[in-house]
């Protein structure tokens, strides 16, 4: 770790009003939640295609719905780490702070954090298939899988975006608004093949705000970066916050 990067990056923050930040699994690895991509990633020992379309709920709901029920128990068990605390911390400092997420375990918010856009959902809301209304629900293990809607007896289904489906367009639309506002952009923890929300970076970039990425390898999102600082976010964002001395 480069520590007049981390200065660097300090100084270009102190300076800014308007911020917003990208996170991906990466910032919750620190917290024993398994990325997607990496060598022991998720999509590395089960098919998306069994576990997160429309059509394998379809095809074999109470499989799905195991799948989300580990995934809740294991994200349930682990803590937010240093890297989602600093976060929380810098949206009581900055005057704008948006965060942005891909992840779906919640993390962020039991850090602390208010200010939210869950771009893929949340594995703690629940949206009924036939109503379409979204309850939370923090009981883990869930009971009798599928789990059935209390209102009209149909299936509740994970709230969150599989693939194949489209994002929420409020959401998407609040993020690009942010992201075209900001001044400074901090990337971290995403390996940016996901699209939308690998663009939001650029968008970000090409309407002039600085971009920072977090990420102990590089990414496509690395040559478009202002800065890089290849590392752990658990690390370098307290550092960072150590620099600022708010
Ligand atoms: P990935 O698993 O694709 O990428 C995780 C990134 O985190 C990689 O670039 C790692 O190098 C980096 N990383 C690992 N440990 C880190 C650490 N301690 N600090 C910082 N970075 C670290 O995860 P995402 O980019 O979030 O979508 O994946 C995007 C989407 O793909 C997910 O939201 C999910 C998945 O399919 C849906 O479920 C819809």
């Amino acid at each position: 770790m480069n520590l007049e990067e981390i200065k660097q990056a300090a100084e270009i923050l102190r300076n800014a009003k308007r911020i917003a930040v990208l996170t991906g699994a990466g910032i919750s690895a620190e917290s024993g939640v398994p990325t997607f991509r990496g060598k022991d990633g998720l999509w590395r020992q089960f098919r998306a295609e069994d576990l997160a379309t429309p059509e394998a709920f379809s095809r074999d709901p109470k499989l799905v719905w195991e799948w989300y029920n580990w995934r809740r128990g294991l994200v349930g068990k682990v803590e937010p780490n240093p890297a989602h605390q600093t976060l929380a911390k810098w949206e009581t400092v900055f005057p704008e702070f948006a965060l942005i997420t891909q992840n779906v375990d919640g993390l962020h918010a039991r850090a602390g954090s208010k200010n939210i856009l869950e771009l893929h959902g949340n594995v703690w809301k629940l949206r009924c298939t036939k109503e379409d209304t979204v309850t939370e629900n923090y009981a883990s293990p869930l009971g009798d899988l599928p789990p059935l809607c209390p209102s009209c007896g149909e299936m509740l289904r994970p709230h969150v975006v599989w693939f194949g489906e489209s994002l929420d367009p409020n959401i998407l639309h609040r993020a690009f608004s942010l992201c075209s506002l900001c001044e400074v952009m901090l990337v971290i923890g995403t390996s940016a093949f996901v699209q939308p929300a690998s663009s939001l970076p650029l968008y970000a970039s090409d309407a002039g705000a600085k971009i920072i990425e977090i990420n102990p390898d590089p990414t496509p999102l690395t040559s478009y970066a202002n800065l890089s600082l290849q590392g752990k976010a658990g690390e370098i964002l307290p550092l960072i916050d150590q620099f600022m001395s708010f």
